[in-house]
């Protein structure tokens, strides 16, 4: 007989989803599932329709990650015409996209991320937030960070007509060059972010390195596991979040394999179990061996720390000095420690405001060329690029008059499910014990996925809305006992 503790829907990521956890009869866990309970079909309605507008359609899954779909499907959109887009109209893409993950890093960092870690799992909920981060950290660092989440922000909408709804991306390029004063204004941005980004990297050195009880958290067992990993390179190997191949390395670091985005499904199996609708994507050629880590599980993990696992470095000077001491505290790679994602997430945000920086400065990002005109038969296309979240594939199959007869997508969050289901199962054994449930032990499971930057939004393409959580024991007996809060997810 077992009991089950359910956390129902979960806070602070996007989207809905509810934590199952089940007891033995000494009140000790035996098994706990991240369950997502939502299905939208977002792909289905985008069959049928004309190519060319996925690209508009496609950002409307999330209001988080809508760059990152509105890149995936430009790319799709490029390769289902098979054209090549011209030089600008590539650094305009990189640049706006670099701004996009600047600014979603920035957001969970700071929103949802920091505030379990500086405030820790034991603080009052109403403080466990962004107002009681910027009451422990002060006013001047809430408005810098509002401040430069802005020029994020400011600058994908400059580039691609809004940041929430971005339009600009057409199958053959951009439909706009950039002005001269924009770019100026781009480039003042820019320092700032780098400036702002070089602050982040100084606040995890002092916030988090220097206190022991979060070095040890962030360096323990309870938040570590052996995957695999997988992220895109550039033709150097480095981190590149707009373009590259897919490199994948084993438990051991070792590489295991290095494809073209258009070959996915030679490497990517989806497992559908019947307890969520979120498919659990796994390495083909590994196999599924079932919810556990290793080498002989295809159970992989996307996201920051997999995507400086799986690279050499990173291209820019700030960065990759930041990697490197990352490494090194960790003592060489890959660093398996879930938690770890919060510091990659600052190391490729000082990436990304280097790279929004060099762009703004480079000669031919105000170029009029920005846009090839597709003349071939439409066909079928791949677009991948790493979402903030992960790698995200976007997959049409067009007929010959470019209307999407098919339409795939693989998001981030659906490939680390199986891993956020390991971690929320490995910290509540380590958390609950005799069935005893309390707010700090419901923290440190839900600190588990956050660390992920899970979008439930993205994954089952639904809308997001109130984080209510739900907590439900169930005991042999059959009495449920059921902890519900309420909470806003940002
Ligand atoms: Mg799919
Ligand atoms: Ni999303």
């Amino acid at each position: 007989m077992t009991r089950r503790i359910l956390i129902d829907p979960i806070t602070r990521l996007e989207g809905h989803g509810k934590i199952d956890i089940l007891l033995d009869d000494d009140g000790n866990v035996v098994d706990a599932y991240l369950q997502v309970v939502e299905l939208r079909g977002f792909e289905r309605f985008c069959e049928g329709r004309p190519v060319e507008e996925l690209i508009r359609i496609m950002p409307k899954i999330c209001g988080v990650c809508p760059g990152a779909h509105h890149m995936a499907a430009a790319k799709a959109a490029d390769a289902v015409w098979d054209v090549t887009i011209p030089p600008a109209a590539r650094k305009l893409r990189e640049l706006f996209y670099n701004a996009h993950i600047a600014h979603s890093h920035i957001l969970h960092f700071f929103a949802l991320g920091a505030p379990d870690l500086l405030l820790g799992p034991d603080a009052p909920k109403a403080k466990r937030n962004i107002l009681g981060l910027v009451e422990l950290v002060g006013r001047d660092v809430g408005v810098d960070v509002f401040t430069h989440r802005g020029y994020a922000q400011r600058i994908q909408g400059m580039i691609a007509g809004h940041p929430i709804h971005p339009v600009a991306a057409l199958p053959g390029g951009m439909s706009k060059p950039l002005a001269e004063s924009d770019r100026d204004e781009i480039e003042q941005m820019g320092a700032s972010l780098v400036a702002f980004g070089e602050r982040c990297l100084a606040l995890w050195d002092d916030a988090i390195l220097g206190r022991r009880e979060l070095v040890e958290l962030v360096t323990g067992d309870t938040y570590r596991h052996e995957t695999y990993y997988a992220g895109l390179v550039d033709p150097d190997g480095k981190v590149n979040f707009y373009d590259g191949q897919v490199r994948v390395v084993a438990p051991d670091g070792s590489r295991f394999a290095q494809y073209e985005g258009a070959d996915y499904l030679d490497h990517i199996a989806e497992r559908v179990e019947p307890w969520s609708y979120l498919k659990l994507p796994y390495l083909k050629q590994v196999g599924w061996a079932g919810l556990v880590d290793g080498p002989d599980s295809g159970v992989y993990r996307v996201n920051s720390l997999a995507r400086l696992n799986v690279a050499d470095g990173l291209a820019t000077p700030r960065a990759q000095a930041a990697y490197e001491r990352m490494v090194s505290v960790f003592g060489g790679k890959p660093i398996h420690h879930t938690l770890a994602f919060h510091w990659a997430r600052l190391v490729e945000l000082m990436f990304a405001t280097e790279e929004v920086l060099r762009l703004a400065t480079d000669p031919e990002i105000t170029s009029p060329d920005v846009r090839v005109v597709p003349t071939a038969r439409p066909g079928e296309g791949v677009g991948v690029v790493e979402a903030a979240r992960g790698t995200l594939f976007h997959h049409y199959v067009a007929d010959s008059r470019g209307i999407a007869r098919k339409v795939n997508l693989i998001v981030a969050t659906a490939q680390n499910n199986a891993a956020m289901n390991l971690s929320v199962k490995k910290v509540a054994q380590a958390t609950i014990r005799d069935g005893h449930v309390d707010e700090g032990i419901l923290d440190r499971i839900e600190m588990a996925f956050r660390a992920y930057d899970p979008c439930l939004a993205c994954a089952t393409h639904t809308m997001p809305g109130q984080m209510p959580l739900e907590v439900r024991l169930h005991h042999p007996s059959g009495e449920v006992l059921t902890l519900r809060r309420n909470l806003d997810h940002t």
